[in-house]
Protein backbone atom coordinates (compact mmCIF):
# COMPACT_ATOMS: atom_id res chain seq x y z
CA UNK A 1 0.00 0.00 0.00
CA UNK A 2 1.07 3.04 -0.95
CA UNK A 3 2.03 6.00 2.39
CA UNK A 4 0.28 9.10 1.98
CA UNK A 5 2.93 11.74 2.21
CA UNK A 6 0.52 13.38 4.54
CA UNK A 7 0.31 10.49 7.35
CA UNK A 8 3.72 10.22 7.47
CA UNK A 9 4.81 12.08 10.93
CA UNK A 10 6.67 14.89 11.02
CA UNK A 11 9.09 15.29 13.74
CA UNK A 12 7.82 17.56 16.35
CA UNK A 13 10.35 20.24 18.02
CA UNK A 14 9.97 22.87 20.62
CA UNK A 15 12.28 25.61 20.58
CA UNK A 16 12.24 26.98 23.73
CA UNK A 17 13.86 30.55 24.52
CA UNK A 18 14.02 33.47 27.19
CA UNK A 19 13.90 36.17 24.15
CA UNK A 20 13.11 36.31 20.20
CA UNK A 21 13.39 38.94 17.69
CA UNK A 22 11.51 41.19 16.62
CA UNK A 23 8.86 40.90 19.49
CA UNK A 24 11.43 40.94 22.79
CA UNK A 25 15.18 41.17 22.25
CA UNK A 26 17.75 41.95 24.07
CA UNK A 27 20.68 39.92 23.43
CA UNK A 28 21.88 37.50 20.11
CA UNK A 29 20.18 34.59 21.29
CA UNK A 30 16.73 36.87 20.24
CA UNK A 31 18.35 37.25 16.53
CA UNK A 32 19.11 33.36 16.91
CA UNK A 33 15.59 32.32 18.01
CA UNK A 34 13.93 34.77 15.46
CA UNK A 35 15.79 33.44 12.99
CA UNK A 36 16.48 29.61 13.26
CA UNK A 37 12.95 28.29 13.82
CA UNK A 38 11.71 30.09 11.06
CA UNK A 39 14.02 28.97 8.65
CA UNK A 40 13.46 25.21 9.30
CA UNK A 41 9.57 25.13 8.86
CA UNK A 42 10.93 27.14 5.39
CA UNK A 43 13.51 24.58 4.14
CA UNK A 44 11.55 21.53 5.76
CA UNK A 45 8.27 22.65 5.68
CA UNK A 46 6.63 18.81 5.39
CA UNK A 47 8.97 17.09 7.80
CA UNK A 48 9.09 19.76 10.47
CA UNK A 49 6.12 20.47 13.43
CA UNK A 50 8.61 23.27 14.76
CA UNK A 51 6.97 25.76 17.49
CA UNK A 52 8.64 28.05 19.94
CA UNK A 53 7.28 28.68 23.79
CA UNK A 54 8.55 32.29 25.13
CA UNK A 55 7.86 33.53 28.57
CA UNK A 56 4.76 36.34 28.20
CA UNK A 57 7.05 38.90 28.80
CA UNK A 58 5.56 42.39 29.46
CA UNK A 59 6.76 44.00 26.25
CA UNK A 60 4.96 41.37 24.29
CA UNK A 61 1.47 43.50 25.40
CA UNK A 62 2.73 46.51 23.82
CA UNK A 63 2.79 45.04 20.60
CA UNK A 64 -0.25 44.57 17.96
CA UNK A 65 -0.33 40.63 18.38
CA UNK A 66 -3.12 38.43 17.38
CA UNK A 67 -2.28 36.57 21.03
CA UNK A 68 -4.98 34.10 22.20
CA UNK A 69 -5.38 32.41 25.52
CA UNK A 70 -5.03 28.66 25.70
CA UNK A 71 -5.92 27.78 28.96
CA UNK A 72 -3.94 27.51 32.48
CA UNK A 73 -2.30 24.98 34.79
CA UNK A 74 -0.90 24.92 37.89
CA UNK A 75 3.25 24.14 38.48
CA UNK A 76 3.65 22.27 41.99
CA UNK A 77 5.72 24.28 44.26
CA UNK A 78 7.01 23.77 47.74
CA UNK A 79 4.48 26.34 48.84
CA UNK A 80 1.06 27.02 47.25
CA UNK A 81 0.95 25.71 43.94
CA UNK A 82 2.01 28.63 41.07
CA UNK A 83 -0.60 29.44 38.25
CA UNK A 84 0.34 29.33 34.91
CA UNK A 85 -1.47 31.10 31.91
CA UNK A 86 -0.55 29.68 28.23
CA UNK A 87 -1.00 31.84 25.29
CA UNK A 88 -0.74 31.61 21.80
CA UNK A 89 0.89 33.71 18.85
CA UNK A 90 3.32 33.39 16.01
CA UNK A 91 6.57 34.42 14.96
CA UNK A 92 7.43 34.14 11.46
CA UNK A 93 4.70 31.74 10.79
CA UNK A 94 6.54 29.67 13.58
CA UNK A 95 3.56 28.78 16.38
CA UNK A 96 4.92 30.65 19.33
CA UNK A 97 3.42 29.55 22.62
CA UNK A 98 3.53 32.27 25.83
CA UNK A 99 3.98 31.41 29.38
CA UNK A 100 2.40 33.47 32.10
CA UNK A 101 3.03 34.17 35.44
CA UNK A 102 3.38 36.69 38.26
CA UNK A 103 6.86 37.08 38.42
CA UNK A 104 6.98 36.91 34.45
CA UNK A 105 3.72 39.86 34.61
CA UNK A 106 5.83 41.84 37.60
CA UNK A 107 8.96 42.01 35.73
CA UNK A 108 10.82 45.21 34.56
CA UNK A 109 12.79 43.35 31.77
CA UNK A 110 14.11 40.34 30.36
CA UNK A 111 16.68 39.41 32.15
CA UNK A 112 17.07 41.82 35.75
CA UNK A 113 20.30 42.14 37.51
CA UNK A 114 19.21 40.46 40.59
CA UNK A 115 19.22 36.74 40.28
CA UNK A 116 16.75 35.74 42.49
CA UNK A 117 14.21 38.08 40.52
CA UNK A 118 15.50 36.10 37.39
CA UNK A 119 15.07 32.62 39.31
CA UNK A 120 11.16 33.32 40.28
CA UNK A 121 10.65 33.67 36.39
CA UNK A 122 12.62 31.54 35.17
CA UNK A 123 11.98 28.45 37.01
CA UNK A 124 8.75 28.06 37.17
CA UNK A 125 8.69 29.10 33.37
CA UNK A 126 11.11 26.42 32.68
CA UNK A 127 8.97 23.82 34.21
CA UNK A 128 5.57 25.09 32.28
CA UNK A 129 7.43 23.84 29.21
CA UNK A 130 6.79 20.56 30.39
CA UNK A 131 3.33 21.13 32.11
CA UNK A 132 2.12 23.34 28.49
CA UNK A 133 3.48 20.28 26.48
CA UNK A 134 1.05 17.89 28.53
CA UNK A 135 -2.02 20.32 28.24
CA UNK A 136 -1.63 20.72 24.60
CA UNK A 137 -1.26 16.84 24.31
CA UNK A 138 1.65 17.53 21.94
CA UNK A 139 4.72 16.31 23.32
CA UNK A 140 7.90 17.17 21.21
CA UNK A 141 10.42 14.61 19.47
CA UNK A 142 12.95 17.16 20.33
CA UNK A 143 13.17 19.78 22.77
CA UNK A 144 15.96 22.85 21.65
CA UNK A 145 16.75 24.74 24.68
CA UNK A 146 18.40 27.87 25.04
CA UNK A 147 21.45 29.26 27.63
CA UNK A 148 20.64 28.36 31.76
CA UNK A 149 16.73 30.52 31.72
CA UNK A 150 15.61 26.72 29.91
CA UNK A 151 18.29 24.63 31.04
CA UNK A 152 16.57 23.41 33.89
CA UNK A 153 13.32 21.70 31.55
CA UNK A 154 16.71 18.90 31.25
CA UNK A 155 17.40 18.68 34.48
CA UNK A 156 13.49 18.15 35.08
CA UNK A 157 12.89 15.63 32.53
CA UNK A 158 15.32 13.02 34.17
CA UNK A 159 14.27 14.18 37.87
CA UNK A 160 10.94 15.73 38.54
CA UNK A 161 9.03 14.45 35.70
CA UNK A 162 11.12 11.04 35.66
CA UNK A 163 7.78 8.67 36.20
CA UNK A 164 5.94 10.50 33.07
CA UNK A 165 5.83 8.24 30.78
CA UNK A 166 4.60 10.40 27.64
CA UNK A 167 8.05 12.17 27.58
CA UNK A 168 10.44 9.50 27.84
CA UNK A 169 11.42 9.50 24.38
CA UNK A 170 12.40 13.08 23.90
CA UNK A 171 15.90 14.12 22.96
CA UNK A 172 16.90 17.31 24.54
CA UNK A 173 19.54 20.06 22.67
CA UNK A 174 20.90 22.79 25.02
CA UNK A 175 22.65 25.74 23.07
CA UNK A 176 24.68 27.65 24.80
CA UNK A 177 25.24 31.07 23.94
CA UNK A 178 26.99 32.63 26.88
CA UNK A 179 28.83 30.03 29.08
CA UNK A 180 29.42 32.66 32.21
CA UNK A 181 25.97 33.35 32.58
CA UNK A 182 24.77 29.84 34.22
CA UNK A 183 21.91 31.18 36.44
CA UNK A 184 23.77 30.98 39.85
CA UNK A 185 21.41 32.88 42.75
CA UNK A 186 18.95 30.58 41.54
CA UNK A 187 18.84 27.93 44.30
CA UNK A 188 16.41 29.61 46.90
CA UNK A 189 13.54 29.13 43.33
CA UNK A 190 14.90 25.94 43.00
CA UNK A 191 14.36 24.35 46.25
CA UNK A 192 10.66 25.61 46.14
CA UNK A 193 9.74 24.01 42.96
CA UNK A 194 11.66 20.92 44.48
CA UNK A 195 14.39 20.74 42.46
CA UNK A 196 17.47 18.69 44.68
CA UNK A 197 21.09 18.78 43.71
CA UNK A 198 22.25 16.87 41.07
CA UNK A 199 24.15 13.54 42.32
CA UNK A 200 26.65 13.81 38.72
CA UNK A 201 29.37 13.35 40.19
CA UNK A 202 31.75 14.81 37.11
CA UNK A 203 30.30 18.26 38.24
CA UNK A 204 32.71 20.66 40.38
CA UNK A 205 29.97 20.82 43.65
CA UNK A 206 29.02 24.30 42.61
CA UNK A 207 27.54 23.47 39.56
CA UNK A 208 25.38 20.06 41.26
CA UNK A 209 23.00 23.35 42.18
CA UNK A 210 23.04 25.32 39.15
CA UNK A 211 20.97 25.69 36.57
CA UNK A 212 23.30 25.44 33.27
CA UNK A 213 25.64 23.07 34.60
CA UNK A 214 22.40 20.90 35.30
CA UNK A 215 20.71 21.44 31.56
CA UNK A 216 24.65 20.23 30.62
CA UNK A 217 24.52 17.22 32.59
CA UNK A 218 21.08 16.57 31.67
CA UNK A 219 20.91 17.33 27.90
CA UNK A 220 21.44 15.00 25.17
CA UNK A 221 23.45 17.80 23.29
CA UNK A 222 25.18 20.95 23.88
CA UNK A 223 25.79 22.74 21.07
CA UNK A 224 28.34 26.46 21.32
CA UNK A 225 27.45 29.09 18.96
CA UNK A 226 30.53 28.53 16.80
CA UNK A 227 33.59 25.70 17.04
CA UNK A 228 36.43 28.17 18.06
CA UNK A 229 34.34 28.65 21.16
CA UNK A 230 33.19 24.91 21.87
CA UNK A 231 36.74 24.60 21.81
CA UNK A 232 37.92 27.03 24.07
CA UNK A 233 35.35 26.03 26.57
CA UNK A 234 37.60 23.04 27.19
CA UNK A 235 40.15 25.19 29.08
CA UNK A 236 39.58 27.90 31.70
CA UNK A 237 39.01 30.30 32.22
CA UNK A 238 37.16 30.38 29.27
CA UNK A 239 35.56 27.13 30.95
CA UNK A 240 33.86 29.49 33.52
CA UNK A 241 34.38 26.38 36.26
CA UNK A 242 33.44 23.44 33.61
CA UNK A 243 36.68 23.23 31.64
CA UNK A 244 37.28 19.85 33.15
CA UNK A 245 33.78 18.33 33.35
CA UNK A 246 33.46 19.55 29.93
CA UNK A 247 36.27 17.78 28.67
CA UNK A 248 35.20 14.90 30.53
CA UNK A 249 32.07 14.86 28.18
CA UNK A 250 33.57 15.96 24.89
CA UNK A 251 31.56 13.56 23.09
CA UNK A 252 28.33 15.18 23.54
CA UNK A 253 29.84 18.86 22.53
CA UNK A 254 28.81 20.14 19.17
CA UNK A 255 29.67 24.06 17.91
CA UNK A 256 27.75 25.34 14.68
CA UNK A 257 27.97 29.09 13.57
CA UNK A 258 24.94 31.44 13.83
CA UNK A 259 23.95 32.71 10.69
CA UNK A 260 22.68 36.34 10.09
CA UNK A 261 19.23 37.43 8.41
CA UNK A 262 20.63 38.47 5.15
CA UNK A 263 17.49 39.75 3.80
CA UNK A 264 17.55 42.37 6.65
CA UNK A 265 20.89 43.03 6.34
CA UNK A 266 21.35 43.41 2.46
CA UNK A 267 23.09 46.84 1.48
CA UNK A 268 21.59 46.59 -1.68
CA UNK A 269 18.39 46.96 -0.50
CA UNK A 270 18.27 48.06 2.96
CA UNK A 271 16.00 50.48 3.49
CA UNK A 272 17.35 52.02 6.96
CA UNK A 273 20.55 53.63 4.34
CA UNK A 274 20.59 56.85 2.44
CA UNK A 275 22.49 55.34 -0.16
CA UNK A 276 21.43 51.49 -0.97
CA UNK A 277 25.04 49.90 -2.35
CA UNK A 278 26.69 46.31 -3.80
CA UNK A 279 29.82 44.36 -3.90
CA UNK A 280 30.03 46.02 -7.47
CA UNK A 281 29.55 49.32 -6.84
CA UNK A 282 30.58 50.61 -3.75
CA UNK A 283 30.03 54.28 -4.56
CA UNK A 284 26.75 54.19 -2.33
CA UNK A 285 28.75 53.01 0.51
CA UNK A 286 31.31 56.29 -0.08
CA UNK A 287 28.35 58.37 0.15
CA UNK A 288 27.04 56.80 3.39
CA UNK A 289 30.61 57.70 4.55
CA UNK A 290 30.32 61.76 4.16
CA UNK A 291 26.34 62.05 5.22
CA UNK A 292 27.79 60.16 8.75
CA UNK A 293 30.90 62.35 8.56
CA UNK A 294 28.68 65.89 8.21
CA UNK A 295 26.24 64.98 11.17
CA UNK A 296 28.92 64.23 12.85
CA UNK A 297 30.39 66.98 12.47
CA UNK A 298 33.92 65.35 11.59
CA UNK A 299 35.60 66.36 8.53
CA UNK A 300 34.17 65.27 5.27
CA UNK A 301 36.60 63.34 3.43
CA UNK A 302 37.03 59.69 2.55
CA UNK A 303 41.06 59.20 2.92
CA UNK A 304 40.35 59.79 6.65
CA UNK A 305 39.66 55.88 7.58
CA UNK A 306 36.57 55.87 9.71
CA UNK A 307 36.27 53.32 12.51
CA UNK A 308 32.96 52.06 13.96
CA UNK A 309 31.64 50.28 17.14
CA UNK A 310 27.77 48.88 17.93
CA UNK A 311 27.66 47.49 20.85
CA UNK A 312 26.29 46.88 24.46
CA UNK A 313 28.92 48.80 26.50
CA UNK A 314 30.10 45.91 28.51
CA UNK A 315 33.76 44.58 29.32
CA UNK A 316 33.18 41.59 27.70
CA UNK A 317 33.03 43.51 24.27
CA UNK A 318 36.53 45.09 25.10
CA UNK A 319 35.63 48.48 24.63
CA UNK A 320 38.13 50.00 27.35
CA UNK A 321 40.38 47.97 24.90
CA UNK A 322 39.30 50.34 22.33
CA UNK A 323 39.38 53.57 23.96
CA UNK A 324 43.13 52.77 25.21
CA UNK A 325 44.08 51.53 21.55
CA UNK A 326 42.59 55.19 20.34
CA UNK A 327 44.61 57.17 22.87
CA UNK A 328 47.18 54.64 21.00
CA UNK A 329 47.12 56.39 18.33
CA UNK A 330 46.03 59.67 17.86
CA UNK A 331 48.76 60.33 16.04
CA UNK A 332 47.02 58.64 13.06
CA UNK A 333 44.14 60.47 10.71
CA UNK A 334 40.92 58.25 11.79
CA UNK A 335 37.68 59.31 12.95
CA UNK A 336 35.97 57.48 15.22
CA UNK A 337 31.93 56.82 16.27
CA UNK A 338 30.16 54.54 18.56
CA UNK A 339 26.82 53.73 19.88
CA UNK A 340 25.25 51.94 22.40
CA UNK A 341 24.40 51.79 25.93
CA UNK A 342 25.39 49.30 28.87
CA UNK A 343 27.93 50.17 32.28
CA UNK A 344 27.58 53.60 33.27
CA UNK A 345 31.84 54.15 33.84
CA UNK A 346 31.99 53.02 30.37
CA UNK A 347 29.29 55.53 29.25
CA UNK A 348 30.78 58.15 30.95
CA UNK A 349 34.52 57.39 29.72
CA UNK A 350 33.39 57.81 25.99
CA UNK A 351 31.53 60.94 26.83
CA UNK A 352 34.85 62.17 28.10
CA UNK A 353 37.22 61.25 25.10
CA UNK A 354 34.28 62.59 22.94
CA UNK A 355 34.01 65.93 24.85
CA UNK A 356 38.27 65.93 24.33
CA UNK A 357 38.03 65.19 20.81
CA UNK A 358 34.95 66.12 19.43
CA UNK A 359 36.13 66.97 16.21
CA UNK A 360 37.15 63.16 15.89
CA UNK A 361 35.26 61.09 18.02
CA UNK A 362 31.61 60.44 18.44
CA UNK A 363 29.50 58.97 21.14
CA UNK A 364 26.13 57.85 20.50
CA UNK A 365 24.87 56.83 24.08
CA UNK A 366 21.46 55.18 22.89
CA UNK A 367 20.08 51.57 21.21
CA UNK A 368 18.92 52.95 17.63
CA UNK A 369 18.77 50.17 15.11
CA UNK A 370 18.08 52.69 12.16
CA UNK A 371 21.72 54.59 13.19
CA UNK A 372 23.07 51.21 13.55
CA UNK A 373 22.50 50.53 10.05
CA UNK A 374 24.01 53.30 8.81
CA UNK A 375 27.01 52.88 11.04
CA UNK A 376 28.06 49.59 9.61
CA UNK A 377 27.42 50.97 6.21
CA UNK A 378 29.64 54.07 6.73
CA UNK A 379 32.50 52.65 8.23
CA UNK A 380 35.81 51.53 7.18
CA UNK A 381 36.69 49.57 9.85
CA UNK A 382 34.67 47.94 12.55
CA UNK A 383 36.53 47.18 15.99
CA UNK A 384 35.59 44.28 17.92
CA UNK A 385 38.05 43.31 20.63
CA UNK A 386 35.87 41.22 22.84
CA UNK A 387 37.46 39.47 25.35
CA UNK A 388 35.03 36.44 24.99
CA UNK A 389 32.74 35.96 21.78
CA UNK A 390 31.01 32.82 21.54
CA UNK A 391 29.97 33.71 17.95
CA UNK A 392 29.32 37.25 17.30
CA UNK A 393 27.13 39.08 14.99
CA UNK A 394 27.85 42.45 14.66
CA UNK A 395 31.39 41.27 12.76
CA UNK A 396 29.44 39.39 9.96
CA UNK A 397 26.88 42.63 9.58
CA UNK A 398 30.19 44.45 9.39
CA UNK A 399 31.20 42.38 6.74
CA UNK A 400 28.23 42.31 4.74
CA UNK A 401 28.54 46.20 4.74
CA UNK A 402 31.99 46.10 3.36
CA UNK A 403 33.10 47.57 6.36
CA UNK A 404 36.05 45.46 7.70
CA UNK A 405 36.28 43.42 11.17
CA UNK A 406 39.56 44.28 13.47
CA UNK A 407 38.64 41.71 15.88
CA UNK A 408 40.21 39.66 18.95
CA UNK A 409 41.41 36.32 17.74
CA UNK A 410 38.40 34.64 19.75
CA UNK A 411 35.89 32.28 19.63
CA UNK A 412 32.97 33.29 17.03
CA UNK A 413 35.14 36.10 15.36
CA UNK A 414 38.77 33.67 14.78
CA UNK A 415 35.97 31.62 13.08
CA UNK A 416 34.22 33.84 10.60
CA UNK A 417 36.62 36.32 9.89
CA UNK A 418 39.56 35.56 7.79
CA UNK A 419 42.63 37.51 8.89
CA UNK A 420 44.97 39.67 6.40
CA UNK A 421 48.10 38.00 7.48
CA UNK A 422 46.62 34.50 6.75
CA UNK A 423 45.74 35.54 3.10
CA UNK A 424 45.25 38.56 1.83
CA UNK A 425 43.85 37.60 -1.15
CA UNK A 426 41.21 35.66 1.20
CA UNK A 427 41.30 38.45 3.69
CA UNK A 428 37.89 39.80 5.06
CA UNK A 429 39.38 41.57 8.25
CA UNK A 430 41.94 42.09 10.74
CA UNK A 431 42.46 39.58 13.80
CA UNK A 432 44.92 40.11 16.72
CA UNK A 433 45.74 38.30 19.94
CA UNK A 434 46.50 39.71 23.37
CA UNK A 435 44.10 41.79 25.48
CA UNK A 436 45.88 44.91 25.47
CA UNK A 437 45.13 48.50 23.75
CA UNK A 438 49.09 47.77 22.83
CA UNK A 439 48.07 44.80 20.82
CA UNK A 440 45.01 46.30 19.30
CA UNK A 441 47.09 49.56 18.31
CA UNK A 442 49.23 47.73 16.94
CA UNK A 443 47.06 45.81 14.55
CA UNK A 444 45.09 49.27 13.99
CA UNK A 445 48.31 50.40 12.69
CA UNK A 446 48.63 47.56 10.06
CA UNK A 447 44.85 47.77 9.24
CA UNK A 448 45.16 51.72 8.33
CA UNK A 449 48.44 51.46 6.40
CA UNK A 450 46.09 49.19 4.79
CA UNK A 451 43.41 51.34 4.17
CA UNK A 452 45.61 53.47 1.50
CA UNK A 453 46.29 50.89 -0.30
CA UNK A 454 43.64 51.16 -3.10
CA UNK A 455 43.70 47.97 -5.18
CA UNK A 456 43.80 45.55 -1.25
CA UNK A 457 40.92 47.60 0.72
CA UNK A 458 38.18 47.06 -1.88
CA UNK A 459 39.25 43.42 -2.78
CA UNK A 460 38.85 43.02 0.88
CA UNK A 461 35.52 44.48 1.03
CA UNK A 462 34.40 42.73 -2.00
CA UNK A 463 35.35 39.58 -0.06
CA UNK A 464 33.93 40.03 3.17
CA UNK A 465 30.20 41.24 1.46
CA UNK A 466 30.31 37.84 -0.80
CA UNK A 467 30.56 35.81 1.79
CA UNK A 468 27.72 33.53 2.81
CA UNK A 469 26.74 34.26 6.44
CA UNK A 470 23.06 33.44 5.79
CA UNK A 471 21.84 30.79 8.56
CA UNK A 472 21.04 27.83 5.72
CA UNK A 473 24.01 26.07 6.89
CA UNK A 474 23.41 26.60 10.62
CA UNK A 475 20.29 25.44 10.10
CA UNK A 476 20.76 22.13 8.14
CA UNK A 477 23.48 21.62 10.83
CA UNK A 478 20.73 21.86 13.55
CA UNK A 479 18.45 20.06 11.39
CA UNK A 480 21.25 17.07 11.32
CA UNK A 481 21.20 16.70 13.93
CA UNK A 482 17.49 16.52 15.15
CA UNK A 483 17.62 13.87 12.80
CA UNK A 484 20.50 12.26 14.13
CA UNK A 485 18.85 12.40 17.90
CA UNK A 486 15.41 11.15 16.99
CA UNK A 487 17.01 8.25 14.77
C1 LIG B 1 25.41 35.78 22.98
C2 LIG B 1 26.92 35.79 22.70
C3 LIG B 1 27.20 36.14 21.23
C4 LIG B 1 26.34 35.29 20.31
C5 LIG B 1 24.88 35.40 20.69
C6 LIG B 1 23.97 34.52 19.83
O1 LIG B 1 24.94 37.10 22.97
O2 LIG B 1 27.60 36.69 23.55
O3 LIG B 1 28.57 35.91 20.94
O4 LIG B 1 26.51 35.72 18.98
O5 LIG B 1 24.69 35.01 22.03
O6 LIG B 1 24.31 33.17 19.88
Amino acid sequence: MRKDLSQIEKQKILFATAEAAPYVKVGGLADVAGALPPTLLRTHASEADIRMILPFHPKLRTIALDIRKLGSFKLKSGQAPLEAGLYITSLDGVPLYLIETDAINEASSVYESDAALDAAKYVPFSLAILEACLFLDWIPDILHLNDWHTALTAHALKTLYKSHLQFKDIKTILSIHNLPYNGYGSQVVMSEMGFSPSNDQDLPLWARFTPLPLGISSSDKVVFVSRGYADEVLQEPMGSGLAEYLQMHKDKLDGFVNGIDTKVWDPATDPKLPFNFTADNLQGKAKNKSALQEELGFRVDERVPLLTVVSRLVRQKGIDIVLDALRKTLDLPWQFVILGTGDTDLEDAIRAMAGEFPERIAGIIKYDDAIAHRLYAAGDLYLMPSLYEPCGLSQMFAMRYGNLPLARATGGLRDTVIDFSSSSAEATGFLFEGTTGEDMAYCLRIALEQFKNQDLWPQMQQNAMRKNFSWDHAAEAYWNLYRQLAA
